[in-house]
C-alpha cells in the first residue's frame, strides 16, 4: 500500500503537476518545476491571494523588486550575521545535515563489555520530531537485538544539540553503522551567494534574496512619497526567494528555490495590536474560504520562547500534511524592527508624518508571510480523494472552482454524427474567458475519469439529443450529477457555476 504522500507525488508527476527539475540530468535536490496543470494551479492561487489583497482593497499597493539587491540590505535586515542553521557533517558517508534534526536514541543492550558493562547504542535519526527520527533508530535497535539480545528498556531520546563532545563521539550516524562519525555542529549560513559583473572579489559578493519582505521595507520610502498612501496601509508582494537549506524534503514543502506572497502591513505603534489580530484571523479564513475546510488547518500563536527579539506576537498557520504538521504561513508583530534597521544601515530617514496629528514617527508593521508552493501543496493534499462512483473507483481531486487549473472540459460524446463540430464551437466560445480543455479520445468514462483526477469541475458533454434539441448535459465533478442546459446559453452559465458556492446544476 502505498502511502497518502505517495499517491499524492505520483498523481502529481502522471497528471503534469509538478516534476524534478532538470529530472532528465537526475534532478536537482530541493527544486521543482510545475507542470502544465500544476503552473495553472499555482497562477490562480497567487492571483486569488492578490486580487483579494492587493486589487479589491482600498488600503494596499504592490512592488515587484529585484531577486538581487545590494548586499547591505541583508547586514540590516540581520540574515548576513544570523541567516543560519546549525549543520553536522557525517565523515563517514559525506552527507550534511541540519543539527536541530538529528536526534539520538540511546539503548541500554544486556550484553556486556570488556569492562563487564552493558553495551549501550547511542543510534541518531532525522526527523522533524522525535517520532519522525524513530524510524531508523528502531530498524536498526531490531538488528541489534538479534545479536545482543533485546534492549533493557526504551532508549533515552536526545536532541543531538544538547550532547557534549564525549557524547558525540559515541553516537552512530543515520546512514552508517560506525561510532563517531558526525562532526560538532557548525553554523551554515542559508543564503545563496553570488558575484555581480566580472570579478568574483569579496566586494562584488552579493545574494539571492532568501525573502521578499526586504523588498519592501527597502522601498517604504519610494512608496510614501509616490503612493499617495496613508496609515494604516499595506505593501504587498509575490516571488522568488532562495534558501541554501541543508536538508530539502518533504516534496516541494521545503525547497531551496521557492516562491512567497508578503505583505508588510504599517500602521501607527498604538494600533499594531489590533491590526496583528485582524490578520491573523484574515489570513486564516482566506485558506478556509478557498477550500482548506478540514481540521487539518490549524492556528498556532507562538509562545513567548518562540518569539525573535523584536517580535511581541507571532502566529503560524500550519497544515497537517501527511509527512506532518507544518507552518503554510507566519503573521508576525515586527514592531518598528525593520524599518529602523534600515534608517540605521542606509543613513535615510524612514519615518512618517502623519499631516492630521502633526506627529512624526516610525510606524510599525504586521507581516503576514506566505509560501505559495506550501500552500499549493496543501491545497493539493486537502484536494485528494478517492471515492466510488457507481461502485467504481476512483481518485478525484476536488479543487475549490477559482484554483482548480481547468475550469471545465468539452467532450463529445462519439467522434461522429457532427457531435465534434458542436463540441469544437462550444469549446472556442468558452476558451475565451475560460480555461477549458477539449477532449474526444476515448470511452466517456475515462475521460471523465482523467477530469476527476486533474481537478476539472465542470465536464460539458455533447451527446445525440444535443443535435436535435441544442442542449448539453453539465456534469459536476464532485456529486457526478449531471443536468442538461441550452448550449447557447453555455458561456454564462458556467461563469455562474464557476460563481456559485458548493454544489451545482439546480
Ligand atoms: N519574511 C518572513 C519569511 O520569509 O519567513
Amino acid at each position: 500500500m502505498l502511502d497518502e504522500m505517495e499517491k499524492l507525488v505520483s498523481l502529481c508527476k502522471r497528471r503534469g503537476f509538478i516534476f524534478p527539475s532538470s529530472e532528465i540530468y537526475g534532478g536537482i535536490n530541493g527544486f521543482w518545476d510545475y507542470g502544465p496543470l500544476g503552473v495553472e494551479l499555482k497562477r490562480n492561487l497567487k492571483e486569488a491571494w492578490w486580487r483579494d489583497h492587493v486589487q479589491q482593497r482600498d488600503d494596499m499597493v504592490g512592488l515587484d523588486c529585484s531577486i538581487i539587491m545590494n548586499p547591505r540590505v541583508w547586514e540590516a535586515s540581520g540574515h548576513v550575521g544570523g541567516f543560519s542553521d546549525p549543520m553536522v557533517d557525517c565523515r563517514a558517508t559525506k552527507e550534511r545535515y541540519r543539527a536541530d534534526q538529528i536526534f539520538v536514541f540511546a539503548y541500554v543492550l544486556p550484553a556486556v563489555n570488556h569492562k563487564g558493562e552493558p553495551t549501550e547504542a547511542w543510534l541518531a535519526g532525522l526527523g522533524s520530531t522525535p517520532e519522525e527520527a524513530a524510524v531508523v533508530p528502531e530498524k536498526k535497535a531490531a538488528k541489534l537485538a538479534k545479536r545482543f539480545g533485546e534492549p533493557t528498556g526504551p532508549p533515552s531520546v536526545i536532541p543531538y544539540l544538547q550532547l557534549g563532545p564525549g557524547d558525540r563521539e559515541k553516537v552512530i550516524g543515520p546512514a552508517t553503522d560506525d561510532r563517531g562519525t558526525l562532526t560538532e555542529p557548525r553554523s551554515f549560513n542559508l543564503m545563496f551567494k553570488t558575484f555581480v559583473g566580472a570579478l568574483e572579489t569579496e566586494s562584488s559578493v552579493a545574494y539571492l534574496r532568501p525573502e521578499t519582505a526586504q523588498g519592501i521595507f527597502a522601498n517604504f520610502k519610494n512608496v510614501l512619497d509616490t503612493g499617495r498612501v496613508k496609515l494604516p496601509f499595506g505593501i504587498a508582494q509575490i516571488g522568488k526567494s532562495f534558501r541554501n537549506e541543508i536538508n530539502p524534503r518533504n516534496f516541494t514543502f521545503r525547497s531551496r528555490e521557492f516562491e512567497q506572497m508578503e505583505i508588510e502591513y504599517f500602521c501607527r505603534p498604538e494600533e499594531a495590536r489590533e491590526w496583528y489580530a485582524y490578520w491573523r484571523t484574515a489570513r486564516f479564513q482566506w485558506y478556509v474560504d478557498l477550500g482548506l475546510r478540514s481540521d487539518r488547518l490549524r492556528l498556532r500563536d507562538h509562545g513567548p520562547e518562540e518569539l525573535a527579539f523584536y517580535s511581541t506576537a507571532t502566529a503560524d498557520i500550519e497544515y497537517a500534511f501527511p509527512f506532518g504538521t507544518s507552518e503554510l504561513e507566519g503573521i508576525a508583530h515586527r514592531g518598528d524592527y525593520d524599518l529602523k534597521q534600515h534608517q540605521k544601515f542606509s543613513g535615510k530617514d524612514l519615518s512618517y508624518f502623519d499631516e492630521e496629528r502633526k506627529e512624526r514617527f516610525v510606524p510599525h508593521v504586521v507581516e503576514p508571510s506566505a509560501g505559495a508552493d506550501r500552500a499549493t501543496l496543501a491545497f493539493l493534499c486537502e484536494a485528494y480523494t478517492e471515492d466510488q462512483v457507481g461502485g467504481e473507483a476512483r481518485t478525484v481531486l476536488k479543487f475549490h472552482r477559482r484554483i482548480a487549473p481547468v475550469k471545465a472540459a468539452v467532450l463529445p460524446l462519439v467522434k461522429r454524427d457532427g457531435m465534434p463540430e458542436m463540441a469544437e464551437a462550444i469549446y472556442r466560445e468558452l476558451k475565451r474567458r475560460q480555461n477549458v480543455f477539449y477532449d474526444e479520445k476515448g470511452a466517456i468514462g475515462r475521460r471523465y475519469r482523467r477530469q476527476d483526477e486533474a481537478g476539472t469541475p465542470f465536464s460539458i458533454t455533447i451527446d445525440g439529443q444535443s443535435l436535435t434539441d441544442g442542449t448539453v448535459t453539465v456534469r459536476d465533478r464532485d456529486s457526478c450529477r449531471q443536468w442538461r442546459v441550452p448550449a447557447a446559453g453555455i458561456s454564462r452559465a458556467l461563469d455562474d457555476l464557476l460563481e456559485g458556492e458548493v454544489g451545482s446544476g439546480q
